[in-house]
């Protein structure tokens, strides 16, 4: 059976440089045969945890909002793909809204994305992963994805400020198509 790959795009720009990889990852997963299905969640209205905990009692979200429509899709995945522009030194606020609400998949026996496949991409402006914050949304992703127990199979991160940056370097580009190919596999 194919892989279901479930993209999120969080940044607010349709033709910016982590879509285009994204897009690129995608070619490079459906090439493989895999079944991706991409969501851009700055479009969607998905509100920051607010900490009622009833999700801790009953398993359910209670904020009804945009999310209810993500988490089947989420559970549903074989491989989640996040693709984050860098703002201010981490992944943006669209991004960290959805990873705060995967509170409401944690169980007694762990979050319920446990042994899913995460791909991540991340654009910045900045020449250096560390000086543009890169490095703290790794650092972020790799803490979060440990917790929950999923594993992640490849980062893509590069430098491509302006819209239209990430197509003109193409050896960017080739890294997210062959972590397309990757999910699509693993
Ligand atoms: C609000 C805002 C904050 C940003 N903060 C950073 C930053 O901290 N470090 C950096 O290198 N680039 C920063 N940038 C530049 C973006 O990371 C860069 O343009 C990126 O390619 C945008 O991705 P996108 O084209 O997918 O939207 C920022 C851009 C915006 C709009």
């Amino acid at each position: 059976m194919s892989k279901q790959i479930l993209v999120l795009k969080s940044s607010p720009r349709e033709n910016g440089n982590s879509n285009a990889l994204a897009d690129q990852l995608v070619g490079g997963a459906k090439e493989m045969g895999a079944d991706v299905e991409c969501l851009s969640i700055h479009d969607m209205n998905i509100q920051p945890c607010d900490a009622c905990d009833v999700c801790q009692e009953t398993g359910v979200c209670i904020v009804k909002d945009d999310m209810q429509k993500v988490y089947p899709l989420l559970e549903k995945a074989d491989a989640i793909v996040l693709a984050s522009p860098i703002y201010y030194f981490t992944i943006n606020a669209q991004a960290k809204a959805v990873i705060d609400r995967l509170y409401a998949l944690e169980t007694e026996q762990g979050n319920s994305l446990g042994g899913k496949e995460i791909g991540i991409i991340l654009t910045y402006g900045d020449t250096d992963l560390h000086n543009s914050g890169g490095i703290n949304a790794i650092r972020t992703l790799e803490d979060t994805f440990r917790y929950i127990g999923a594993k992640i199979v490849g980062i893509v991160h590069g430098t491509a400020d302006g819209v239209g940056d990430a197509e003109k370097d193409p050896e960017l580009m080739k890294r997210a198509f062959n972590l397309g190919q990757k999910l699509a596999e693993a």
